[in-house]
């Protein structure tokens, strides 16, 4: 069978899989004005990681959305382990179940890139309330590439397309978010601490495929780490 990067990802279990990992977050998070009275949508939450800090943190109503079934159950795990009231939604970023404008806040780690961008875009625009917030962290394109090098990044991620800051930038405005700041971050290894590092939920019996769609990341790391970069976009309505 053909694994894609996500499969890998979500037999593993990765809690955490965006650039930054928790420690970003709750970078991001410390600027915000968030308290009790708050409704945030952890859009693609995978298995949780964000979801169960914001709910611990700052006590209020989060709701944790994923298409992938093995993250979601991974994410329910979590939750229930630590007996956190997450509202836990199966679905597609491309077309939310929830009304319109009903969250305050949306948190996007890592996840516009795997879906039809514009789409996603709009719906999170639709369910946000006027004066709401989307922090989305997304891959970026650094530098041009080759046709042949993007080809072969876009279909080891699944990603849909690979677009610049500007690309991004444009497209958010274009979906009406009238205030649209960017800002590039710096991986700081030296100050990841265990609280924040990235957490496994190993499923059963994973296949060695899975691994080698692992080290084929890694190579990928490496050898485009000045083309693939990421940067975090913080959007109002
Ligand atoms: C790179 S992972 C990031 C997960 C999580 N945000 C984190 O930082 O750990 C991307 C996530 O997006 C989810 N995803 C991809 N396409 C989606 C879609 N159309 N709707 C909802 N979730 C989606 C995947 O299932 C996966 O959990």
């Amino acid at each position: 069978m053909n694994y894609t990067y996500l499969d890998c990802l979500s037999a593993l279990g990765v809690g955490g899989a965006h650039p930054g990992g928790l420690q970003l977050t709750k970078e991001l998070l410390s600027k915000e004005k968030i308290d009790e009275t708050k409704l945030i949508l952890d859009a693609g939450c995978g298995t949780g990681q964000t979801s169960a800090y914001i709910a611990e943190r700052y006590q209020c109503q989060v709701t944790a959305l994923d298409s992938n079934k093995i993250m979601l159950d991974k994410a329910r795990k979590r939750f229930s382990s630590i007996q956190l009231p997450i509202k836990v939604k199966e679905g597609s970023t491309e077309k939310l179940p929830f009304e319109e404008r009903m969250f305050d806040m949306i948190l996007s780690e890592s996840v516009i890139c795997f879906t039809d961008i514009c789409l996603t875009i709009s719906e999170f625009k639709r369910v946000l309330k006027q004066n709401g917030v989307l922090i989305a962290t997304e891959m970026v394109l650094e530098k041009s590439l080759a046709e042949k090098d993007l080809k072969t990044i876009v279909d080891f991620y699944g990603v849909t397309q690979l677009l610049t800051e500007k690309e991004w930038h444009n497209l958010l405005q274009k979906a009406g978010f009238t205030q649209v700041n960017v800002e590039k971050f710096k991986l700081q290894l030296a100050k990841n601490e265990v609280q924040n590092a990235t957490d496994f939920s190993l499923s059963e019996n994973i296949d060695e495929n899975i691994f080698e769609i692992l080290e084929q990341h890694e190579y990928f790391t490496t050898k485009y780490k000045d083309i693939l970069g990421f940067r975090v976009f913080r959007c109002c309505i």
